[in-house]
């Protein structure tokens, strides 16, 4: 895919899972990185490795949600490379509690991880794009905003509040020649369940399909390359999405079926 060779990408949460994967994807078709996370080891071990494979690797660990980390980061990464044509916002944190169980500080951590975060970002990211007159901005959220489910309304109210921040983003660069992806991603077979903050996500859960990082990354950098506003991964999270918005009481009754059966197993 030739898209992806020459760009400067940024990535957050490029430690493991979906960001590694996308890392690996990136570095196979000629992107140059900047990747982010708070793990230095696990972005040593990676940067060493892209590295090895002739990939433009710069690395730097810094917590998201920090605005004068994310800010020398921008500006050290885009210095690095001379510009900066790609934010991923993909660092994020899931949540796991019934409402009336959210405690207020598990809340304040995911919105500062999956709102506050990608917001310093493209604020950062915003005069470089402006000066180039061009960019793409890919914001991860999840399939949880657009249709919640019990157990995962303080996450799905951060994802919502991303792809909010992505649509309106959108339009205030859109003069600028800057595209903006959201990416509503179902369930994908990473440790994201077990960093989530909350409750421990029970095995019976119900998902609607659990596929590899690898294909999430795949689709994102097709999609993206596309041109395409919302990426979906698989067709079956493209159907949920669509009768959400189409017919929302019968998607509310089978997400509530659906749960209500795991309860009685
Ligand atoms: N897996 C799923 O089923 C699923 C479904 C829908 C959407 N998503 C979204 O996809 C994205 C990636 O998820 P994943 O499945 O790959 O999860 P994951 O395996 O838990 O990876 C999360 C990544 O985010 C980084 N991160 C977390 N908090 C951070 C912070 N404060 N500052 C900087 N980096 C931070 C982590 O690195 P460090 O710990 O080293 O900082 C890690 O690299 C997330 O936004 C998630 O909400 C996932």
């Amino acid at each position: 895919m030739d898209f992806w060779r020459g760009k400067v990408v940024l990535l957050t949460g490029a430690s493991r899972g979906i960001g590694r994967a996308l890392a690996a994807k990136l570095a196979g078709q000629g992107a140059k990185l900047i990747l982010v996370a708070r793990s230095e080891p696990e972005l040593l071990e990676l940067g060493t490795e892209l590295s090895a494979q002739g990939a433009e690797v710069f690395f730097r660990p810094a917590d998201v949600s920090d605005r004068h980390a994310v800010k020398g980061l921008v500006e050290a990464g885009g210095e690095r490379f001379g510009r900066l044509d790609v934010l991923i916002n993909n660092a994020g944190v899931g949540l796991r509690a019934r409402i009336p169980d959210i405690r207020p500080e598990d809340f304040s951590t995911a919105w500062e991880v999956n709102v506050l975060g990608p917001l310093l970002l493209i604020q950062a990211a915003w005069p470089w794009f402006e000066r180039q007159s061009g960019g793409l901005i890919i914001n991860i959220c999840s399939l949880g905003a657009l249709q919640p489910a019990p157990n995962i309304g303080g996450y799905s109210a951060t994802k919502a509040a991303l792809a909010a921040l992505g649509a309106a983003t959108r339009l205030e660069l859109a003069p600028f020649g800057v595209r903006v992806c959201n990416v509503f991603p179902g369930s994908a077979a990473t440790s994201f369940r077990a960093h989530a903050l909350g409750e421990a996500y029970p095995e019976n859960e119900p998902r609607l399909s659990r596929v590899s990082p690898d294909l999430v990354a795949q689709r994102i950098l097709i999609g993206a390359a596309r041109g395409e506003r919302d990426i979906f991964v698989t067709w079956p999270d493209r159907v949920l999405a669509t009768f959400a918005r189409l017919a929302p009481v019968l998607t509310d009754r089978l997400v509530a079926r659906a749960f209500k059966r795991v309860k009685e197993r």
